[in-house]
């Protein structure tokens, strides 16, 4: 095996987008399409990775860290142009590098190493993936010569009508001995319908050099498909769906509607959990055995263990324990934990709190900025009164305490460990440990004057 780079091309603004985004980090299941690409790549063993920026260089750049190294492009002058811009890094090297676009998002990591195996296998210059697509508009098309081999790629723009009728298209992605590659990229021009200097042509420059190009048409159609507009990205968007849902049932877990489930490429989820429709899972989670998602919960950035149900509920950037009831109803939000058998119910808000082993907040909470012990009753609408329009108070209920229904809690207060909040109470003092608070006006009953009020009305 002789050295391997990759080059990726990032630096298009993407007008077919029409969007303020650039187009590789358009998102495709909760990720940058260039992301995928780099984390494909950075799968095989490459002695270079150049990612060549130009639009979007910074966020580019910040999207992917230090899995690459970078080119910039500032002139957007074409696909040849763009590697030409990897030069100065890999001009002197001597290998075979793989070109690819950073908008073709499903592109396997398998296909490219299969790619490489082939390119090397028949001592090519250079070695195109291709496929057929039914509809090949917008695509470059492959053309062949007598013998097979590849004669030269024509960009839609500058096809002729018997161009068009060909199927076999360019995926964009390509093999080449690395030195061929930057010599012949000298020699491309722009004289075409774009003004563009096309990476393809160093295909047909290299044919007239008598070397040796080849067409490797292994990848699956749907896999190499180019994302351009909205249209295609959303196809993308239910491909890859399709195929992170399809690895999550084959690896155990129930989809009760794939089509209406929707995955993150970063999720794992445990053996026997069942995920009912219109569940999003978001980020990075990570959910255990033998849970129930959904229907209709969204869980982002969270870490869920095992035997836990989340019912038409928010989960967000926090960490839920084992057989947790959520729901239906609830909103967890960040910087939230809730320990093992935990109960938060309808309508409950979390933030920024812990929740305690066996504890339940079952009806009608707020629980902000609080730490709450093990084996804690919040009883149906108590809240914690966290803000004082300036700044957020901590609250704090000991183990086994017994905070009444509608209790106002209002921080920085405690309550002690076993102790019982009447029902009604509004809370500004703490509580020791196993003593009752009740801070509410003492009712009075006026003896038969609902009788007098009534008669007076007629
Ligand atoms: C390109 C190919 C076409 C192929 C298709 C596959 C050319 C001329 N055409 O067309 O044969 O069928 O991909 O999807 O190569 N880019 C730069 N700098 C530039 C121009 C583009 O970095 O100056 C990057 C873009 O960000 C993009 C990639 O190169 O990631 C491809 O460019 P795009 O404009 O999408 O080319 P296509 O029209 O799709
Ligand atoms: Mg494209």
């Amino acid at each position: 095996m002789s050295n391997r780079f990759a080059v990726i091309l990032a630096a298009g603004q993407g007008t077919r987008m029409k969007s303020k985004l650039y187009k590789v980090l358009h998102q495709v299941c909760g990720k940058p399409m260039v992301q995928h690409i780099v984390d494909q790549v950075g799968t095989l063993p490459f002695e270079d990775i150049v990612t060549i920026v130009g639009h979007g260089s910074d966020q580019v750049q910040t999207q992917l860290g230090d899995a690459t190294q970078y080119a910039v492009q500032t002139e957007q002058l074409g696909t040849g142009h763009a590697v030409q811009q990897a030069a100065p890094i890999l001009a002197a090297k001597e290998g075979t590098t793989v070109v690819l676009c950073g908008d073709t998002p499903l592109v396997t990591a398998e296909t490219i190493d299969q790619l490489l195996t082939y390119h090397e296998r028949e001592e090519a210059a250079a070695t195109v993936l291709t496929t057929f697509q039914d509809d090949p508009t917008g695509y470059g098309r492959i053309v062949r010569q007598d013998n097979g081999r590849v004669a030269r790629i024509v960009e839609e723009k500058d096809a002729h009508a018997s161009d068009k009728k060909i199927t076999e298209i360019n995926t964009g992605i390509y093999c080449f001995d690395n030195q061929k590659l930057f010599h012949s990229l000298q020699e491309v021009n722009n004289d075409n319908v774009q003004g563009e200097y096309y990476l393809p042509d160093v295909i047909e420059i290299l044919c007239q050099r008598h070397e040796k190009v080849s067409g490797y048409s292994g990848g699956s159609a749907q896999e190499t498909i180019g994302i351009n507009d909205r249209v295609a990205l959303a196809k993308a968007e239910r491909l890859m769906q399709k195929r992170i849902n399809e690895a999550h049932m084959r690896a155990g877990v129930t989809l009760i509607n794939p089509d209406d489930t929707y995955i993150s490429t970063d999720a794992k989820i445990g053996y026997d959990t069942v995920i009912y429709p219109g569940t999003v899972i978001k980020g990075k989670v990570t959910i255990g055995d033998d849970c129930e998602m959904g229907p209709n919960s969204e869980i982002m950035d969270s870490d869920i263990g095992n035997g836990t149900v989340i019912k038409q509920s928010v989960v967000s950037k926090s960490t839920v324990g084992d057989h947790v009831n959520i729901g239906p109803f609830a909103h967890i939000r960040p910087q939230s934990t809730l320990s093992n058998d935990v109960k938060v119910g309808n309508f409950v808000e979390v933030k920024k709190s812990t929740i305690g082993d066996s504890s339940k907040a079952s009806h009608l909470s707020y629980v902000g900025d609080a730490e709450i012990g093990r084996e804690v009753n919040l009883g149906c609408g108590s809240i914690t009164v966290n803000y004082d329009g300036q700044n957020k108070h901590l609250t704090k209920v000991g183990d086994g305490a017994f905070v009444g229904c509608n209790v106002n809690l209002v921080a920085p207060v405690t309550v002690g460990k076993g102790a019982f909040v009447a029902a009604g109470s509004t809370i500004t003092d703490d509580v020791n440990e196993h003593d009752l608070a009740i801070a509410r006006s003492r009712q009075s009953n006026k003896e038969g004057y609902a009788t007098k009020l009534n008669q007076k009305k007629q």
